[in-house]
């Protein structure tokens, strides 16, 4: 009995892997062209600036305390969540994040507008102790953030560092680190670093 086409391809396993590789690398480059070549998820959105210093170490204090464990900061494309949190989140807003915060566990609501939702005195006392504020908050405390200060003698080395990344810092910006975060608290630099969140797109809601 003559083998049709297709009963030849499933009876051969050598052409059969062949025919599976090609299938599959066709899928992966469409998949991985558009986010290549597109300048959407590459360029930033328009009026995106590196982090000030002082913002910079807030979000290094952020990962040392593992906020991101508890919190997303990755708005999705659904009414639920649009909604609640503002307009969903857009690769531009994120070039200059490294490492990515986006998160995928949600303990405590998503931060990646959070900016400008609350004054710096409420995110002090929030961050002293949640329950001051939100009585049936199961987020820990963070009062040793008031105790320390920020330590600015590698403020600069870390925005060389992102310079090198692509992070557009200025010499005028390193040079003016040190300076820009003395004596300030660990969480002055926290708050400095939450009020700026995700305010670009917020404003044009
Ligand atoms: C164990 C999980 C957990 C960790 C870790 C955690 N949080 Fe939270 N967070 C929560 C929960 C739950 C809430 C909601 C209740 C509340 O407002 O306290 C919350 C609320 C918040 C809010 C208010 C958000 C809003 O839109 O109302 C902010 C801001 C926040 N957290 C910042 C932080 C920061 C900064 C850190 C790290 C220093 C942190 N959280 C660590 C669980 C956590």
């Amino acid at each position: 009995m003559a083998l049709s086409k297709h009963d030849k391809i499933e009876t051969n396993v050598s052409l059969m892997m062949v025919l599976t590789i090609v299938a599959i690398s066709f899928g992966t480059l469409v998949e991985l062209a558009p986010l290549v070549f597109g300048k959407q998820v590459k360029e930033p959105i328009e009026g995106l600036q590196p982090l000030p210093a002082l913002a910079l170490e807030g979000r290094d204090i952020y990962i040392r305390e593992g906020c991101n464990t508890c919190h997303s900061q990755m708005i999705r494309p659904l009414r639920a969540e649009t909604e609640r949190y503002g307009h969903y989140s857009v690769a531009g807003e994120f070039v200059y994040d490294h490492p990515f915060l986006w998160g995928s566990k949600r303990t405590g609501p998503d931060l990646a507008r959070v900016g400008g939702r609350y004054s710096d005195d409420w995110h002090r006392a929030h961050l002293y102790n949640p329950r001051d504020v939100v009585p049936e908050s199961v987020m820990p405390s963070y009062p040793w953030l008031f105790d320390h200060t920020v330590d600015g003698s590698v403020t600069g080395r870390k925005m060389a560092a992102l310079r090198a990344v692509g992070v557009p810092y200025t010499d005028d910006d390193i040079a003016g680190a040190a300076a820009a975060v003395e004596g300030k608290t660990e969480v002055d630099a926290l708050v400095a670093y939450l009020q700026q969140l995700g305010t670009l797109l917020q404003m044009r809601r």
